[in-house]
């Protein structure tokens, strides 16, 4: 068995603008040197197969979480997002996770999330009306505005705190980057965060809907008392959920379009074809999706004959994961109707027991946005310089300035949920 410190690895500039801003270079260099690992000199280890981030990614036996320890790492113990980071849901010990995700999970199916699509079509056609006629936009932007609103919905807050609230989010989501001089603002955005979600419940609790039907607040709430959850955990529960699914979903709408402007015929038939988005977006998070999953060994493990020592830190990039030559036929090459081998799916919201709760919410409102937009922002074309988030941490276009012919919304048959 070789240990870690024999093998001839590429070292990843993790961190560094220039792997934000074009990181394929750098994974076929690191590939070339090994087949599955590289390293990030400061912090750890990373994957760069598909195949060896699929098979260790639902071990959960031998990894655990990193947020505690990154706290502390981080020197961010005590602040607000020290104390959110190290007690959320992916942080929790295993026995609290468990009975945090089954008393949840059962809201999150497939059949739920196609329930939410009517309030979903309503959200982006409302955006569109406003952003559409202008012909020329900042598409990240645009696309920024979409999922917080989606989440305002879910919870019934008044949609005038969507800015606010989307420029903390904003902040947030770069704290992956583990650059210390972002965390003021993060701190600040966290403060934010939290108060509003507060008062969202306590007005709830305080003002129940009057009409006999349930929004996704009301559901949690419920759940959450039937199944003992505390307020603490409910609050934080709701928060992860602003944080999870805000640039994830916002990214790769935005780089689903950067990808499209290459792909005319592709983008028409969005605008024509409700289900044949579905495929778009399936190949689209395979093509590109923003996360990096870290984890630390917690037991050590013996992998291709090389030994993973009990607290090595241990990076999964999925968001390269999809263009792994070694896994996919034409894996440069962005295809929709690509033929999909069930043991090759794309891992955009990772595997195991952290595996993406809010999938099946952000797939829907990711298709339902790619159809009204193909339709409304017609014959698109870039209109100026696109700029990168940095990488790890959610990674994704900065910036998509775009011009385009206003289209009208088609005339829509009833469709299936
Ligand atoms: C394209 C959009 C999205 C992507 C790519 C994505 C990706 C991921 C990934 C990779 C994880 C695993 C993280 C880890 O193991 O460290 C995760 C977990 C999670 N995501 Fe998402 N996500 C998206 C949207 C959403 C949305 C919209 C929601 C909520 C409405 C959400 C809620 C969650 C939750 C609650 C977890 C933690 C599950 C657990 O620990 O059991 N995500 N997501």
């Amino acid at each position: 068995m070789r240990d870690l410190d024999d093998l001839d690895l590429y070292h990843l500039p993790m961190g560094d603008q220039a792997m934000g801003d074009d990181p394929w270079p750098h994974f076929d260099a690191a590939r070339a040197r090994h087949p599955w690992l590289a390293c990030w000199d400061e912090f750890g280890y990373v994957f760069t197969e598909y195949a060896a981030m699929r098979e260790l990614l639902g071990q959960d036996d031998k990894l655990r979480p990193p947020y505690a320890d990154l706290v502390g790492q981080l020197g961010q113990e005590g602040t607000p997002w020290g104390r959110f980071t190290g007690e959320q849901m992916i942080a929790l010990p295993s026995d609290q996770h468990r009975l945090l995700r089954n008393t949840f999970a059962a809201k999150f199916t497939p059949r739920n999330a196609n329930a939410l699509r009517p309030m979903m079509r309503e959200t982006i056609s409302r955006l569109l009306d406003e952003w559409a006629p202008r012909g020329q936009i900042d598409f990240e932007e645009f696309s920024s505005h979409f999922p917080i609103s989606v989440m305002f919905s879910l919870v019934g807050a008044p949609h005038e705190g969507v800015t606010l609230l989307r420029d903390d989010l904003e902040a947030i989501g770069l704290a992956h980057s583990y650059q210390l001089d972002r965390f003021p603002r993060i701190q600040e955005g966290m403060v934010r965060l939290e108060r509003f979600v507060e008062e969202t419940i306590a007005r709830r609790r305080a003002e129940p809907r009057t009409d006999g039907s349930e929004d996704l607040l009301e559901l949690l709430i419920r759940t959450g008392d039937e199944g003992d959850i505390s307020h603490r955990q409910l609050t934080d529960l709701i928060m992860f959920f602003f944080i999870a699914g805000y640039d994830t979903s916002k990214n790769v709408l935005t780089y689903t379009m950067y990808t499209l402007l290459d792909h005319p015929e592709i983008y028409e038939r969005c605008a024509e074809d409700h289900d044949y988005c579905r495929r778009v977006i399936e190949e689209a998070l395979r093509w590109f999706n923003p996360g990096t999953v870290a984890r630390y060994v917690d037991t050590e493990f013996e992998f291709r004959g090389v030994r993973f020592p009990k607290d090595t830190m241990l990076f999964f990039p999925l968001s390269i994961s999809g263009r792994d030559p070694g896994a996919f036929e034409r894996a440069g090459t962005f295809d929709p109707d690509r033929v999909i081998d069930p043991n090759k799916r794309q891992i955009a919201f990772a595997l195991g027991k952290h595996m993406c709760l809010g999938q099946y919410i952000a797939r829907a409102q990711l298709q339902e946005a790619i159809h009204q937009v193909a339709q409304r922002i017609r014959h698109p074309r870039l209109a100026g310089e696109v700029h990168w988030r940095p990488f790890p941490g959610t990674w994704g276009i900065r910036g998509l300035p775009i011009a385009f012919t206003p289209g009208e919304a088609h005339v829509r048959e009833a469709e299936p949920a």
